[in-house]
């Protein structure tokens, strides 16, 4: 590096300068976007480990110190203190809403909840055995279909009345994907709700009994759905940009995030993660040695689940809020659950190990959020549909940052071509 930027030499002694783009906090970056035509060289970073593909004012990540922070407010201080409408409007604009703009902010979302009746044969066709996630992002990609001017959105007012109408209906979706599982009637959404009341009402009333919410179920749930909001670029996020990029609508573009986050390895862990522990509870052969061994063994693909992160090489901050949550929420709900004592000793087992001591691998957001979203009373093929309800504001937002910024270009990565060089055609009689 010199006076600010850094210098590339080659083998022939040429060099080019790249530049230095500062961050406001966190690692600056190195400027490449001159290499290619300047040196006839790419560079090689599978799983983009080491490569912004954007600059970005929403979410801040000290992954060494396990910090997280949204629009410079930490996520401790937003879990305790917010609803989970209040952190969507602070993602996308960028502020903490006052009083009469959350006022207006609720009710915006509150009046939009309905689906197209259109859509219950949309729901009525998927098989009862459909997962959820698979029902959740085709179901968002047709909701696009009864708004023409979604479709392409230009101005301001047509990009915020889509994200609203997302925000506003998803739950609804979530719902109804659950209820079509269990054959039970569809429950339609209530406007004297509140979001998460709501979604609770069409997950679990039935048609048949009284129906009351319980508002420790709600501030917990309503603490879930913030530790999900945004999480930088994550897969499903650099998904929903990469989608994006194309100009494709932001329906479109959360739906493919949503089948990126299905994924084990991303949002779809936090399922992997009770049936892993639920796994040591009833198999005998299943103990905490046997799944740490698994873990570490090389010649398996299997991976202790709700463990490690890209960009933390801490404790996950959310998880560590969630880890103490957990017992509260099993209190408060009168509660036990055995998996939650196998999941304690299976960190400390797996912190006092020198595989994942030296790879500093600590627990990440999906350890512990079963257990609660159990103890809220969700099934665990649910879970993954909550992290998706909870970061459908990062995905908006980053939509959003991405249609705006003037430095935005098609995604479109390079590759180091290692195939065959030209061969002659050989016709099919001489092969
Ligand atoms: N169990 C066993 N070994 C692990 C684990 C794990 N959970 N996580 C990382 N490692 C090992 C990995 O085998 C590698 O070892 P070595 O250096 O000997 O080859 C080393 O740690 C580095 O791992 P990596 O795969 O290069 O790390 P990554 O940044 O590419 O992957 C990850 C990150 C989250 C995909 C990975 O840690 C993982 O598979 N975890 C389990 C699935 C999971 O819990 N996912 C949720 C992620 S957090 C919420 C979200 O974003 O969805």
């Amino acid at each position: 590096m010199t006076d600010g930027n850094a210098t590339l030499h080659f083998a022939d002694d040429s060099s080019i300068e790249l530049e230095r783009i500062e961050a406001t906090a966190g690692q600056p970056a190195i400027d490449i976007r001159r290499l290619r035509a300047d040196s006839g060289h790419v560079t090689f970073d599978p799983g983009f480990a080491n490569t912004a593909n954007a600059t970005s004012s929403l979410t801040y990540i000290n992954g060494a110190a396990g910090e997280l922070r949204h629009r410079g407010y930490s996520i401790e201080d937003l879990a305790l203190n917010c609803s989970f409408l209040e952190v969507a409007y602070l993602l996308m604009y960028g502020k903490l809403p006052n009083r009469a703009e959350l006022d207006e902010w609720e009710h915006s979302i509150s009046t939009h909840t309905l689906l197209n009746e259109e859509m219950r044969s949309f729901f009525d066709a998927f098989p009862r055995r459909a997962h959820p996630m698979g029902v959740l992002a085709s179901a968002t990609n047709a909701i696009s279909t009864f708004y023409d001017v979604y479709r392409r959105p230009t101005r301001k007012r047509e990009i915020d009345a889509g994200a609203r109408t997302l925000i506003a209906k998803l739950p609804t979706v979530a719902a109804w994907a659950y209820k079509k599982s269990i054959g039970e009637p569809y429950v339609y959404p209530s406007n004297d709700l509140d979001y998460v009341e709501n979604f609770l009402h069409m997950m679990f009333a039935r048609p048949v009994e009284d129906w009351t919410v319980d508002p420790a179920v709600v501030k917990a749930l309503n603490v879930l759905l913030i530790l999900h909001a945004d999480h930088g670029q994550n897969c499903s996020t650099a998904t929903v940009r990469a989608v994006g990029s194309s100009r494709a609508s932001m329906f479109a573009s959360v739906a493919a995030g949503m089948c990126a986050l299905w994924g084990p390895l991303h949002g779809g862990a936090n399922q992997s993660v009770i049936e892993m522990l639920q796994e040591i509870h009833d198999d005998p052969d299943a103990t905490i040695e046997s799944t740490l061994a698994r873990a570490k063994d090389k010649d398996d693909d299997f991976r202790l689940m709700g463990f490690g992160h890209r960009v933390y090489s801490n404790y996950d901050p959310r998880a560590r809020v969630l880890s103490s949550y957990a017992e509260d929420v099993l209190d408060r709900m009168e509660t036990t659950d055995p998996l939650l004592e196998i999941a304690r000793e299976l960190e400390a087992a797996a912190l006092a190990d020198d595989y994942f001591v030296d790879r500093k691998i600590y627990p990440n957001v999906d350890f512990y959020s079963g257990i609660i979203f159990r103890a809220l009373g969700f099934p665990s093929r649910m879970f993954t549909v909550l992290f998706a309800i909870g970061r459908l504001p990062g995905w908006i937002a980053n939509w959003m940052e991405m249609n705006s910024d003037p430095d935005t270009r098609i995604m479109r990565p390079r590759q180091i071509y290692i195939g065959e060089t030209a061969r002659d055609f050989v016709p099919i009689e001489n092969r």
